[in-house]
């Protein structure tokens, strides 16, 4: 269980919080460059920690964030005309450049110097590994892009997607960082041929020992965890899985590919999970594609011109009791749905002073306390170790069967595996 104040400090993420800070010391993804596809192409709305904002390419193809409502009558600039290098505001004709500038001002009289008093709120825009990255706070504390391995890879190798989340990042997060679910949720006689090889052959070790023993080792990026489950021949089955602070996990399969998502909050009660799929070493084949498209993996299908996942709370993300009563523990479809419909199901902000946490929460755990820590320590003047090193996001994860029974000595065996290569994007 978490006390109600501290769940609040680590779901609240809206301007002057303690994790809202913290959230704006880093680059977050934001948008699929395919929303913003050419220079003067339509504005997007994009909600980001609880702030609304407007995106846009301009003219010269420099990529604008603004706050959404105009600063001269609050109208909504989503209405404006991106033309001529800004965003002219369609109430009174105000114009504002991807600066937050106001470059034009037809309402003030010839000579008028009023527009250079007046500035939109602009936030920093970079494209990097697939996605639109937006930093939202101070320019002074600007940190690098993370070089996590996915985004340094061509674009074959990696497959791209994001949808919303009816529900806080911390618990779409939290079931990234719980192995033992997997086992349960998870658990399908679905025809391995359905799936991604990786992630038929995973099902399969997941289901062969219901409570894995979890140890976890922090780091300056956050930690790794593994999950051990018992096998046969006095082996183990071991996962170990990356958390990035603050919002990234890169999840374990037994083969290429493997994903990595991020939990970015919309605002306390809403997430959009941005996921990549990716194949370090080649291009993901038509056969690697297929259950990506279909939604069985790790990204659900959604209604088409959104980001809407079609499975959702409102049709019981497709529940078939007979499924579920023959075929698999759910009765639901695909790894995401499954995953969706337990977690949604916690309410928008799960009271987590009414929990019960076991042996197989203890990754959970340890991922609110360091983020409770983290936020504090920003409070306290204490920068964030991990947005200050880029490269500290060059890790992988393992999945491996293995005699060794600990998990320092495993990583540390296999310490070159779990190591990207530093590579130009
Ligand atoms: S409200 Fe935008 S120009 Fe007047
Ligand atoms: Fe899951």
């Amino acid at each position: 269980m978490l006390k109600h104040e501290d769940n609040e400090t680590l779901v609240r993420v809206g301007p002057g919080t303690p994790m809202g800070t913290y959230f704006r010391r880093f680059w977050i993804p934001a948008l699929l460059p395919s929303e913003l596809p050419a220079p003067d192409c339509d504005p997007v709305k994009v909600r980001l920690l609880g702030e609304d904002l407007v995106a846009f390419q301009d003219s010269n193809g420099r990529i604008g964030v603004l706050h959404e409502r105009c600063p001269h009558r609050r109208a909504s600039l989503f209405y404006g005309r991106n033309e001529d290098c800004g965003l002219r505001c369609v109430y009174h004709g105000w114009k504002f450049d991807v600066d937050g500038n106001c470059v034009d001002q037809p309402t003030e009289p010839p000579g008028s110097t009023f527009k250079d008093k007046v500035k939109q709120v602009a936030y920093a825009a970079r494209e990097w590994g697939g996605f639109i990255w937006v930093y939202m706070g101070e320019a002074a504390h600007m940190p690098e892009l993370p070089e996590l391995e996915w985004a340094t890879l061509p674009p074959s190798h990696r497959w791209q997607a994001k949808w919303t989340y009816a529900a806080n990042y911390a618990a779409g997060l939290e079931g990234e960082l719980d192995s033992a679910h997997t086992g349960f949720l998870h658990d399908t006689k679905t025809p391995a041929t359905d799936m991604a090889a990786a992630m038929a052959e995973a099902t399969t070790y997941w289901a062969g020992d219901k409570a894995p023993a979890l140890t976890v080792e922090s780091t300056d990026y956050g930690f790794y965890y593994g999950s051990r489950r018992r096998y046969a021949d006095d082996k183990f089955y071991w996962r170990v899985t990356q958390w990035l602070l603050p919002f990234f996990a890169i999840i374990p399969m037994p083969k290429w590919p493997i994903s990595c998502r991020a939990y970015v909050p919309i605002d306390d009660e809403t997430t959009m999970v941005f996921n990549t799929t990716f194949n370090a070493d080649g291009p993901l084949t038509k056969e690697d594609l297929l259950p990506l498209e279909a939604g069985i993996g790790p990204a659900p299908e959604l209604i088409p011109g959104t980001f809407q996942p079609k499975l959702n709370a409102s049709n019981h993300y497709g529940l078939d009791r007979e499924v579920q009563r023959t075929k698999s523990f759910t009765g639901i479809y695909g790894i995401n749905n499954q995953d969706r419909a337990v977690v949604e199901s916690m309410g928008p902000i799960c009271d987590r002073w009414n929990e019960h946490l076991g042996t197989s929460d203890i990754a959970v755990i340890a991922m609110r306390k360091r983020m409770l820590e983290e936020a504090r320590a920003l409070q306290r003047g204490e920068a964030p170790k991990a947005a200050a090193d880029a490269s500290l996001y060059r890790v992988r994860p393992l999945d491996i069967i293995a005699p060794i029974p600990d998990l320092k000595t495993l990583v540390s065996l296999h310490q070159a595996r779990m190591q990207a290569a530093k590579r130009a994007a």
